[in-house]
Protein backbone atom coordinates (compact mmCIF):
# COMPACT_ATOMS: atom_id res chain seq x y z
CA UNK A 1 0.00 0.00 0.00
CA UNK A 2 1.46 3.15 -1.04
CA UNK A 3 1.76 6.06 2.06
CA UNK A 4 -0.65 8.07 2.76
CA UNK A 5 -0.71 11.05 5.12
CA UNK A 6 -3.47 12.76 7.05
CA UNK A 7 -4.77 16.76 6.87
CA UNK A 8 -3.69 17.46 10.43
CA UNK A 9 0.06 16.53 9.47
CA UNK A 10 -0.25 19.71 7.70
CA UNK A 11 -1.41 21.37 10.84
CA UNK A 12 1.57 22.09 13.04
CA UNK A 13 3.74 24.03 10.37
CA UNK A 14 3.68 20.50 8.48
CA UNK A 15 6.63 19.54 10.46
CA UNK A 16 5.80 15.70 9.58
CA UNK A 17 6.97 16.61 5.72
CA UNK A 18 10.07 18.33 6.25
CA UNK A 19 11.79 15.67 8.09
CA UNK A 20 10.81 13.17 5.56
CA UNK A 21 13.63 11.43 3.51
CA UNK A 22 13.67 9.76 -0.33
CA UNK A 23 16.44 7.10 -0.98
CA UNK A 24 18.29 7.91 2.40
CA UNK A 25 18.57 11.49 1.39
CA UNK A 26 16.05 14.29 2.94
CA UNK A 27 13.80 15.61 0.55
CA UNK A 28 10.66 17.47 2.26
CA UNK A 29 6.97 17.17 0.93
CA UNK A 30 6.51 20.40 -1.24
CA UNK A 31 3.56 18.98 -3.43
CA UNK A 32 0.70 16.30 -3.05
CA UNK A 33 -2.74 15.25 -4.13
CA UNK A 34 -5.69 15.91 -1.74
CA UNK A 35 -8.26 13.31 -2.04
CA UNK A 36 -10.57 11.06 -0.13
CA UNK A 37 -10.25 8.19 -1.63
CA UNK A 38 -6.44 9.02 -2.11
CA UNK A 39 -4.51 6.09 -2.39
CA UNK A 40 -5.41 4.80 -5.37
CA UNK A 41 -3.81 8.51 -7.16
CA UNK A 42 -1.33 7.84 -9.94
CA UNK A 43 -0.40 11.57 -9.82
CA UNK A 44 2.96 10.75 -7.13
CA UNK A 45 4.65 8.53 -8.90
CA UNK A 46 4.49 10.86 -12.30
CA UNK A 47 5.21 13.62 -10.12
CA UNK A 48 7.91 12.41 -8.22
CA UNK A 49 9.79 11.23 -11.33
CA UNK A 50 9.83 14.77 -12.77
CA UNK A 51 11.00 16.42 -9.57
CA UNK A 52 13.66 14.09 -9.33
CA UNK A 53 14.97 14.50 -12.79
CA UNK A 54 15.33 17.97 -12.42
CA UNK A 55 16.59 17.79 -8.92
CA UNK A 56 14.28 19.59 -7.22
CA UNK A 57 14.75 18.50 -3.88
CA UNK A 58 11.12 18.05 -2.53
CA UNK A 59 8.43 15.38 -3.70
CA UNK A 60 5.07 14.89 -3.87
CA UNK A 61 2.82 12.74 -1.27
CA UNK A 62 -0.76 11.67 -0.98
CA UNK A 63 -2.63 13.35 1.72
CA UNK A 64 -6.31 11.62 2.72
CA UNK A 65 -8.14 15.17 3.04
CA UNK A 66 -12.01 14.54 4.38
CA UNK A 67 -14.56 17.21 2.95
CA UNK A 68 -14.53 19.09 6.27
CA UNK A 69 -11.25 19.58 6.48
CA UNK A 70 -10.48 20.69 3.05
CA UNK A 71 -10.76 24.08 3.82
CA UNK A 72 -8.23 24.00 7.00
CA UNK A 73 -5.82 21.71 5.15
CA UNK A 74 -5.57 24.40 1.90
CA UNK A 75 -5.23 27.35 4.46
CA UNK A 76 -2.41 25.53 6.23
CA UNK A 77 -0.44 24.95 2.70
CA UNK A 78 1.71 28.03 3.39
CA UNK A 79 3.11 27.88 6.42
CA UNK A 80 4.24 24.02 5.59
CA UNK A 81 6.41 25.48 3.15
CA UNK A 82 4.23 23.72 0.17
CA UNK A 83 4.45 25.12 -3.38
CA UNK A 84 1.15 23.72 -3.91
CA UNK A 85 -1.33 20.46 -4.05
CA UNK A 86 -3.34 18.90 -7.02
CA UNK A 87 -6.86 18.29 -6.19
CA UNK A 88 -8.99 14.97 -6.68
CA UNK A 89 -12.57 13.69 -5.80
CA UNK A 90 -14.23 14.87 -4.17
CA UNK A 91 -12.83 18.34 -3.63
CA UNK A 92 -12.60 19.84 -7.20
CA UNK A 93 -15.83 21.75 -7.02
CA UNK A 94 -15.77 23.00 -3.24
CA UNK A 95 -12.10 24.15 -3.49
CA UNK A 96 -13.13 26.83 -5.70
CA UNK A 97 -14.54 28.90 -2.60
CA UNK A 98 -11.35 28.35 -1.05
CA UNK A 99 -8.90 29.62 -2.90
CA UNK A 100 -7.70 33.52 -3.32
CA UNK A 101 -7.47 33.78 -6.51
CA UNK A 102 -8.97 31.54 -9.66
CA UNK A 103 -9.00 32.35 -13.56
CA UNK A 104 -12.27 33.06 -14.96
CA UNK A 105 -12.02 29.90 -16.92
CA UNK A 106 -11.45 27.72 -14.21
CA UNK A 107 -14.31 29.37 -12.66
CA UNK A 108 -16.68 28.66 -16.01
CA UNK A 109 -14.98 24.94 -15.38
CA UNK A 110 -16.90 25.10 -12.32
CA UNK A 111 -13.95 23.15 -10.80
CA UNK A 112 -10.12 23.51 -9.97
CA UNK A 113 -7.46 20.44 -9.75
CA UNK A 114 -4.22 22.52 -9.07
CA UNK A 115 -3.49 24.92 -6.40
CA UNK A 116 -0.39 27.02 -6.56
CA UNK A 117 1.18 29.00 -3.31
CA UNK A 118 2.24 32.68 -3.81
CA UNK A 119 3.31 34.35 -1.34
CA UNK A 120 0.72 33.62 1.52
CA UNK A 121 -2.11 33.50 -1.35
CA UNK A 122 -3.27 30.23 -2.55
CA UNK A 123 -4.05 30.35 -6.68
CA UNK A 124 -6.94 27.96 -8.09
CA UNK A 125 -6.73 26.15 -11.84
CA UNK A 126 -8.21 23.50 -14.07
CA UNK A 127 -5.75 21.84 -15.98
CA UNK A 128 -8.28 18.79 -17.15
CA UNK A 129 -9.44 21.17 -19.74
CA UNK A 130 -6.30 22.34 -21.43
CA UNK A 131 -4.45 18.87 -20.39
CA UNK A 132 -7.42 17.12 -22.50
CA UNK A 133 -7.10 20.10 -25.57
CA UNK A 134 -3.09 18.65 -25.22
CA UNK A 135 -4.06 15.05 -25.48
CA UNK A 136 -6.25 15.11 -28.36
CA UNK A 137 -3.46 16.89 -29.94
CA UNK A 138 -1.13 14.41 -29.40
CA UNK A 139 -3.26 11.41 -29.83
CA UNK A 140 -4.38 12.67 -33.33
CA UNK A 141 -2.46 15.32 -34.41
CA UNK A 142 -5.15 17.21 -35.05
CA UNK A 143 -6.20 20.23 -33.15
CA UNK A 144 -9.06 20.49 -31.17
CA UNK A 145 -10.43 23.78 -32.15
CA UNK A 146 -11.42 22.34 -35.84
CA UNK A 147 -13.03 19.08 -34.97
CA UNK A 148 -16.90 19.43 -34.41
CA UNK A 149 -17.83 17.82 -30.60
CA UNK A 150 -19.72 15.66 -29.01
CA UNK A 151 -19.34 15.28 -24.94
CA UNK A 152 -20.84 12.61 -23.53
CA UNK A 153 -21.33 13.04 -19.61
CA UNK A 154 -21.46 17.20 -19.60
CA UNK A 155 -22.86 16.61 -16.10
CA UNK A 156 -19.54 15.89 -14.29
CA UNK A 157 -17.05 17.36 -13.67
CA UNK A 158 -14.55 16.06 -16.37
CA UNK A 159 -17.36 16.47 -18.71
CA UNK A 160 -17.63 20.32 -18.00
CA UNK A 161 -14.12 20.97 -17.85
CA UNK A 162 -13.94 19.32 -21.22
CA UNK A 163 -17.16 21.05 -22.76
CA UNK A 164 -15.88 24.59 -21.67
CA UNK A 165 -12.34 23.86 -23.19
CA UNK A 166 -14.12 23.12 -26.39
CA UNK A 167 -15.99 26.03 -26.26
CA UNK A 168 -12.90 27.92 -24.99
CA UNK A 169 -11.35 26.84 -28.58
CA UNK A 170 -14.65 27.81 -30.45
CA UNK A 171 -14.68 24.02 -31.76
CA UNK A 172 -17.26 24.21 -34.89
CA UNK A 173 -20.07 22.42 -33.48
CA UNK A 174 -20.62 21.61 -29.65
CA UNK A 175 -22.91 18.91 -28.35
CA UNK A 176 -23.31 18.52 -25.15
CA UNK A 177 -25.39 14.79 -23.91
CA UNK A 178 -25.83 13.74 -20.66
CA UNK A 179 -27.96 10.98 -18.84
CA UNK A 180 -29.65 14.28 -17.17
CA UNK A 181 -30.75 16.44 -20.18
CA UNK A 182 -31.24 19.27 -17.41
CA UNK A 183 -27.34 19.48 -16.42
CA UNK A 184 -26.20 20.06 -19.97
CA UNK A 185 -29.13 22.11 -20.82
CA UNK A 186 -28.27 24.32 -17.95
CA UNK A 187 -24.62 24.48 -18.78
CA UNK A 188 -25.13 25.11 -22.38
CA UNK A 189 -27.09 28.26 -20.81
CA UNK A 190 -24.28 28.76 -18.80
CA UNK A 191 -21.14 28.88 -21.70
CA UNK A 192 -23.93 30.90 -23.99
CA UNK A 193 -24.20 33.36 -21.36
CA UNK A 194 -20.30 33.70 -20.50
CA UNK A 195 -18.65 32.73 -23.86
CA UNK A 196 -21.70 34.14 -26.36
CA UNK A 197 -20.61 30.17 -27.84
CA UNK A 198 -23.58 28.19 -29.05
CA UNK A 199 -23.77 24.52 -27.77
CA UNK A 200 -26.68 21.60 -28.64
CA UNK A 201 -27.64 20.11 -24.81
CA UNK A 202 -28.99 16.19 -25.80
CA UNK A 203 -29.97 13.14 -23.48
CA UNK A 204 -28.42 9.92 -24.39
CA UNK A 205 -31.02 8.28 -26.09
CA UNK A 206 -30.67 6.67 -29.14
CA UNK A 207 -32.74 9.29 -31.86
CA UNK A 208 -30.10 12.22 -30.35
CA UNK A 209 -27.34 10.48 -30.53
CA UNK A 210 -27.70 8.97 -33.61
CA UNK A 211 -28.26 12.80 -35.05
CA UNK A 212 -25.44 14.34 -32.96
CA UNK A 213 -22.84 11.80 -34.76
CA UNK A 214 -24.06 12.10 -38.16
CA UNK A 215 -22.49 15.78 -37.44
CA UNK A 216 -19.62 15.11 -35.42
CA UNK A 217 -15.66 14.32 -35.69
CA UNK A 218 -15.16 13.49 -32.11
CA UNK A 219 -16.38 11.68 -29.44
CA UNK A 220 -15.77 11.84 -26.10
CA UNK A 221 -16.65 10.12 -23.35
CA UNK A 222 -16.72 11.70 -19.69
CA UNK A 223 -19.33 9.46 -17.79
CA UNK A 224 -17.75 6.86 -15.63
CA UNK A 225 -18.59 3.95 -17.86
CA UNK A 226 -15.77 1.95 -18.53
CA UNK A 227 -14.18 1.90 -14.88
CA UNK A 228 -15.61 -1.24 -14.43
CA UNK A 229 -15.20 -3.92 -16.57
CA UNK A 230 -18.62 -5.52 -17.10
CA UNK A 231 -19.50 -1.76 -17.97
CA UNK A 232 -21.77 -1.07 -21.20
CA UNK A 233 -20.66 1.73 -23.64
CA UNK A 234 -22.16 5.14 -23.31
CA UNK A 235 -23.17 4.86 -27.25
CA UNK A 236 -25.86 2.50 -28.33
CA UNK A 237 -23.83 -0.21 -30.73
CA UNK A 238 -24.35 0.55 -34.93
CA UNK A 239 -23.60 4.46 -34.72
CA UNK A 240 -19.98 4.57 -35.04
CA UNK A 241 -18.34 4.72 -38.03
CA UNK A 242 -14.90 4.74 -38.86
CA UNK A 243 -14.74 8.27 -39.86
CA UNK A 244 -15.09 9.19 -35.85
CA UNK A 245 -12.32 10.06 -33.45
CA UNK A 246 -12.91 8.63 -29.99
CA UNK A 247 -11.54 9.74 -27.29
CA UNK A 248 -12.42 8.13 -23.63
CA UNK A 249 -11.42 9.72 -20.75
CA UNK A 250 -11.30 6.37 -18.39
CA UNK A 251 -7.82 5.17 -18.04
CA UNK A 252 -8.16 1.89 -15.61
CA UNK A 253 -7.81 -1.50 -16.83
CA UNK A 254 -8.10 -3.14 -20.39
CA UNK A 255 -10.05 -1.77 -23.44
CA UNK A 256 -13.69 -0.23 -22.81
CA UNK A 257 -16.86 -1.47 -24.58
CA UNK A 258 -16.27 2.40 -25.78
CA UNK A 259 -13.45 1.66 -27.08
CA UNK A 260 -13.76 -2.11 -28.42
CA UNK A 261 -16.68 -0.77 -30.57
CA UNK A 262 -14.22 1.83 -31.83
CA UNK A 263 -11.94 -0.57 -32.67
CA UNK A 264 -14.83 -2.88 -34.58
CA UNK A 265 -15.59 -0.14 -36.93
CA UNK A 266 -12.00 0.47 -37.50
CA UNK A 267 -12.48 4.44 -35.66
CA UNK A 268 -9.27 5.64 -34.42
CA UNK A 269 -9.46 5.77 -30.40
CA UNK A 270 -7.25 6.66 -27.01
CA UNK A 271 -7.65 6.00 -23.78
CA UNK A 272 -7.80 8.99 -20.67
CA UNK A 273 -4.06 8.16 -19.87
CA UNK A 274 -3.08 11.23 -22.07
CA UNK A 275 -5.31 13.55 -20.65
CA UNK A 276 -3.86 12.19 -17.13
CA UNK A 277 -0.36 12.69 -18.48
CA UNK A 278 -1.26 16.37 -20.16
CA UNK A 279 -3.22 17.77 -17.35
CA UNK A 280 0.23 16.77 -14.83
CA UNK A 281 2.70 18.76 -16.85
CA UNK A 282 0.28 21.65 -16.81
CA UNK A 283 0.41 21.54 -13.08
CA UNK A 284 4.20 21.18 -12.97
CA UNK A 285 4.42 24.23 -15.09
CA UNK A 286 2.04 26.48 -12.74
CA UNK A 287 4.47 25.34 -10.11
CA UNK A 288 7.81 25.97 -11.52
CA UNK A 289 7.34 28.24 -14.13
CA UNK A 290 9.22 25.47 -16.83
CA UNK A 291 7.96 23.24 -18.94
CA UNK A 292 7.69 19.80 -17.73
CA UNK A 293 9.69 16.91 -18.48
CA UNK A 294 6.84 15.00 -20.07
CA UNK A 295 8.73 11.99 -21.40
CA UNK A 296 9.94 11.23 -18.27
CA UNK A 297 6.34 11.69 -16.36
CA UNK A 298 4.56 9.46 -18.98
CA UNK A 299 7.29 6.47 -18.70
CA UNK A 300 6.50 6.99 -15.21
CA UNK A 301 2.65 7.07 -15.37
CA UNK A 302 2.55 4.02 -17.59
CA UNK A 303 4.73 2.35 -15.54
CA UNK A 304 2.97 2.51 -12.30
CA UNK A 305 -0.11 1.38 -13.89
CA UNK A 306 1.00 -1.78 -15.64
N1 LIG B 1 -8.12 10.99 -17.89
C1 LIG B 1 -8.19 11.90 -16.95
O1 LIG B 1 -7.22 12.64 -16.68
C2 LIG B 1 -9.47 12.09 -16.20
C3 LIG B 1 -9.64 13.17 -15.32
C4 LIG B 1 -10.86 13.31 -14.65
C5 LIG B 1 -11.88 12.37 -14.88
N2 LIG B 1 -11.66 11.34 -15.74
C6 LIG B 1 -12.72 10.35 -16.02
O2 LIG B 1 -13.92 11.05 -16.31
C7 LIG B 1 -15.02 10.24 -15.94
C8 LIG B 1 -16.01 11.09 -15.16
O3 LIG B 1 -15.39 11.52 -13.96
P1 LIG B 1 -16.04 12.74 -13.14
O4 LIG B 1 -15.15 12.96 -11.99
O5 LIG B 1 -16.34 13.85 -14.06
O6 LIG B 1 -17.40 12.04 -12.63
P2 LIG B 1 -18.72 12.74 -12.14
O7 LIG B 1 -18.47 14.15 -11.75
O8 LIG B 1 -19.30 11.78 -11.15
O9 LIG B 1 -19.64 12.77 -13.48
C9 LIG B 1 -20.33 11.70 -13.93
C10 LIG B 1 -21.02 12.06 -15.25
O10 LIG B 1 -21.30 10.83 -15.91
C11 LIG B 1 -22.71 10.64 -15.98
N3 LIG B 1 -23.00 9.25 -15.62
C12 LIG B 1 -22.72 8.63 -14.45
N4 LIG B 1 -23.11 7.35 -14.52
C13 LIG B 1 -23.68 7.18 -15.74
C14 LIG B 1 -24.29 6.09 -16.38
N5 LIG B 1 -24.40 4.89 -15.79
N6 LIG B 1 -24.75 6.26 -17.64
C15 LIG B 1 -24.65 7.45 -18.27
N7 LIG B 1 -24.08 8.55 -17.70
C16 LIG B 1 -23.61 8.41 -16.45
C17 LIG B 1 -23.34 11.61 -15.02
O11 LIG B 1 -24.65 11.92 -15.49
P3 LIG B 1 -25.79 12.54 -14.54
O12 LIG B 1 -25.52 14.02 -14.48
O13 LIG B 1 -27.06 12.21 -15.22
O14 LIG B 1 -25.62 11.87 -13.20
C18 LIG B 1 -22.34 12.78 -15.09
O15 LIG B 1 -22.58 13.56 -16.24
C19 LIG B 1 -14.46 9.05 -15.20
O16 LIG B 1 -14.40 7.95 -16.06
C20 LIG B 1 -13.05 9.47 -14.83
O17 LIG B 1 -12.14 8.39 -14.79
C21 LIG B 1 -10.49 11.18 -16.39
Amino acid sequence: MPTVFKADDLASNGMVFRGLMLDDKPCPARLSVFGDPVAHSASPPMHNAALSAREKGCQYVRILVKPDELEGALRNLPEAGFLGTNLTIPHKQAALEYVDAVSPESRLMGAINTVAVRGEKLHGFNTDGPGFAAAVEEKFAVELKTLRVLILGGGGGAGRAITVQCALLECPTIFVANRTTEKAEILSSEIEANLRIGITPIGLTLEALTNALSSVDLIVNATPLGMKPLDPSPLPDGILTSAHLVYDTVYSGGKTALQRQALNVGARYANGLSMLLHQGALAYEIWFEEPAPLEIMRAALENSLL
